[in-house]
């Protein structure tokens, strides 16, 4: 019969050693009691970009990279964005089930009674340089609520850390606001708390003299599937970053600046910003092609494209693609898309792409509707932070909750000197 375990020959010692699987894994501390003898450490596993560890099981988020699949708690993506706003899959992805009529009631309720910032909050924003870009001050403002709210560092408490993900989740989109706006010179608008999540977020962004923001419908949806489409992607760069730092028990808004400061990356969800200045700078179609050829021969990368676990089409491309049709009919087609639809289809026919499955990921067309809807570059990856704070904090909450997770703390091969003697300063050199 066969047994759920591996058996390893150590060659040094010519020892055997049965390992159990865990769930289909190999639990790293299983191989420590592996020595040539008492004083060895015992053998460590060596993986320092994640690329086959399993840092933490999880039920919010599955992703089969290669069928192009994502699920949040079990529902596929595609069903989510058709079917609920985004506020219904924040409570899904943080509480492990949709919500009934009366519970999203509440949840909306709550969520909107902690929209507004403190006013010294608004002040410290203004410190911020003119040309400041948004992804720092967001950054910054997310850490400096620490210093507001220190009852969030009770964070084994389950009451404090639901207060905590009401405060975050409501006053995201009023801290990016504030930053766009600070960018802009113009004044800070307060929320409305008669408006949706996204129709606030719009009203705070784009209000001017106008007594009351009406937002377009088509338009409001359209960032709302979007966040739905960003609100959570199991174990990225930044839910790393948020489980990490919240292992230490740091509060949550130090663990989520350091989340949205992984985020802010280039190769993460700094990515949707770098796309359209690579629009930008391919400016027309016939350009693309030696545009690819540059690519291939190892200067830059074709920003939007690849992905650590998407090997097929990322799922939340082709829905951001159907959805910037809806967004055309209202702004006009942003002529980029012609240069993104022919670099899509150029790149998805040349051997290099096929052979390194690079497909379009979910920041290759966001940009695009973004711009459409007036949204700057700078502006990009703040709208990905935005929802994906739900993520983060459901991450963060599973994180803290489990009872195997510990502060963490990886090991290294320490490749160093061994040992050196200190020689006088005067001796030196
Ligand atoms: N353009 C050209 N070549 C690429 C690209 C790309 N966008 N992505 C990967 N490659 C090549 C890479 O050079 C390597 O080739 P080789 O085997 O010859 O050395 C091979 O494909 C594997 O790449 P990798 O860097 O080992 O893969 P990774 O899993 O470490 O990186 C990635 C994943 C997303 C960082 C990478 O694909 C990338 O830099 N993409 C562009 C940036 C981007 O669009 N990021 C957004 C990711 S999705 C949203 C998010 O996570 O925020």
């Amino acid at each position: 019969m066969s047994k759920d375990t591996l058996t390893i020959v150590d060659n040094r010692t010519e020892k055997t050693y049965e390992v159990p699987l865990f769930k289909g894994a190999v639990r790293a501390m299983d191989l420590r009691q592996i020595k040539v003898n008492a004083e060895d450490f015992g053998v460590m596993t060596y993986d320092p970009a994640f690329m086959n560890t399993a840092s933490c099981q999880s039920s919010i988020t599955f992703i089969d990279g290669d069928k192009g699949i994502l699920r949040y708690r079990g529902y596929p993506i595609e069903q989510l964005a058709e079917k609920c706003s985004f506020l219904e899959v924040a409570y899904l992805v943080l509480f492990g089930e949709l919500p009934t009529a009366s519970q999203l009631k509440e949840w909306e309720t709550e969520i909107t009674l902690h929209t507004m910032i403190h006013e010294s909050v608004k002040k410290f924003m203004a410190g911020f340089h003119y040309d400041a870009h948004p992804m720092g001050m967001l950054v910054s403002t997310v850490a400096a609520l620490s210093t507001f709210y220190p009852d969030a560092k009770s964070v084994l408490d389950p009451k404090v850390r639901r207060l905590q993900i009401l405060r975050l989740i409501g006053k995201m989109p009023t801290i990016a606001a504030c930053a766009y706006r600070h960018r802009m010179g113009y004044p800070i608008v307060n929320p409305d708390n008669d408006l949706s999540y996204t129709a606030n977020f719009m009203n705070m962004l784009w209000r001017m003299v106008e007594p009351k923001f009406v937002a377009n419908p088509v338009l409001a949806r359209a960032l709302d599937i979007l966040f739905i489409l960003h609100a959570d992607h199991e174990q990225n760069c930044g839910t790393n970053a948020m489980r990490a730092v919240g292992s230490s028990q740091a509060d949550p808004y130090l663990a989520t600046a350091a989340a949205a400061a992984a985020l802010a990356g280039p190769l993460h969800g700094g990515a949707n910003e770098e796309v359209l200045k690579m629009l930008d700078e391919i400016s027309t179609v016939d350009r693309i092609p030696a545009f690819i050829e540059q690519v291939k021969g190892g200067k830059g990368r074709l920003m939007g494209f690849g992905h650590r676990v998407y090997k097929n089409y990322d799922p939340r491309a082709r829905i951001i693609k159907q959805t910037a049709e809806e967004v055309f009919k209202v702004t006009g087609r942003n002529p980029k898309l012609e240069i993104a639809i022919e670099l899509e289809k150029i790149a998805l026919s040349d051997e290099y792409f096929i052979k390194r499955k690079l497909y379009p990921n979910v920041d290759f067309y966001s940009g695009i509707i973004y711009q459409a809807m007036g949204f700057t570059p700078e502006m990009f990856t703040v709208l990905f932070a935005i929802p994906r704070t739900a993520g983060w904090l459901a991450q963060w909450q599973e994180m803290i909750t489990d009872p195997e997770q510990k502060i963490a703390r990886p090991r290294q091969i320490y490749t160093g000197h061994w040992i050196k003697e200190v020689v006088p300063i005067e001796k030196r050199g």
